[in-house]
């Protein structure tokens, strides 16, 4: 089945059409910038701009950067605080005149490196974190997700964990890939203290730099990339659209 993916993101909201049953990118991804203010009505236009880029007539998933409880956002830690008590899923289909699917960003990422990436067949604990503006987080145990877990809101040296070891963080300080992987092992150490998972997987556009700060990584579980990089998101995205449909 092909479905059409989207990853909305603080900068950009990027598609593409997917193939559910390979996780495979069908043709090219298309990304608009995130308008600002990226209120829910400027969001919802800028949707129905992709999918008509896409000239899609189906039903949409979207991976949105806040917790998710049946359509509903319920937090906003990077987007405009209108979005709270906002039904994503209603306004978007509202306006994009298809049924839309909404779920946490990261947990877009986890199904998809799950079902078809570093996760495949692997049992135990698994966290899935993706490191962008902010820090959004996916925990898995025994392939089976628990939702909207905001491990990026973790208290760490006196600050919000994604404040101190984002990637917009280590921009925002003009920190070397060695100053920021010290802070993101501490920030791995936590969770491993926390959570004792048998592995780490990391997505976002940090993905494809793991091998500029591995080297600072003490971790006892592994940390290795997405498979499908910062694309994870677009295709979990469209995973759970098609799941949604049943
Ligand atoms: C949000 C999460 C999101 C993460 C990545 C955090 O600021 O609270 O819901 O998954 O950013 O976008």
């Amino acid at each position: 089945m092909h479905m059409l993916g989207v990853d909305i993101g603080g900068s950009g909201i990027k598609g593409c059409l997917v193939d559910t049953k390979t996780g495979e990118l069908i043709g090219e991804r298309h990304r608009i910038a995130t308008p600002q203010p990226a209120t829910p009505a400027a969001i919802a236009h800028t949707l129905k701009a992709l999918v008509e880029h896409f000239d899609w007539k189906g039903p949409v998933g979207c991976g949105f950067p806040a917790t998710i409880h049946n359509g509903v956002a319920k937090s906003a830690a990077n987007i405009d605080k209108s979005w709270i008590e906002t039904d994503a899923e209603h306004l978007f289909a509202d306006v994009t005149g298809k049924p839309c699917y909404v779920l946490n960003d990261a947990d877009a990422a986890g199904l998809a490196e799950m079902r078809f990436g570093a996760g495949k067949d692997r049992k135990g604990v698994i966290i899935l974190i993706t490191v962008g503006t902010g820090i959004g987080t996916a925990i898995f145990v025994n392939g089976h997700l628990l939702p909207n877990t905001e491990l990026g809101h973790l208290m760490l040296e006196g600050m919000v964990a994604e404040h101190y070891c984002s990637d917009a963080a280590r921009k925002r300080e003009d920190l070397s890939w060695n100053r920021w992987g010290k802070r993101f092992n501490k920030y791995l150490a936590r969770l491993e203290f926390l959570f004792s998972p048998d592995l780490f997987i990391l997505g976002g556009g940090s993905a494809a730099k793991l091998d500029k700060f591995v080297d600072r990584i003490e971790t006892r579980a592994p940390l290795i990339p997405a498979a499908s990089l910062n694309q994870a998101g677009i295709i979990g995205a469209a995973l759970y659209a098609a799941e949604q449909q049943g």
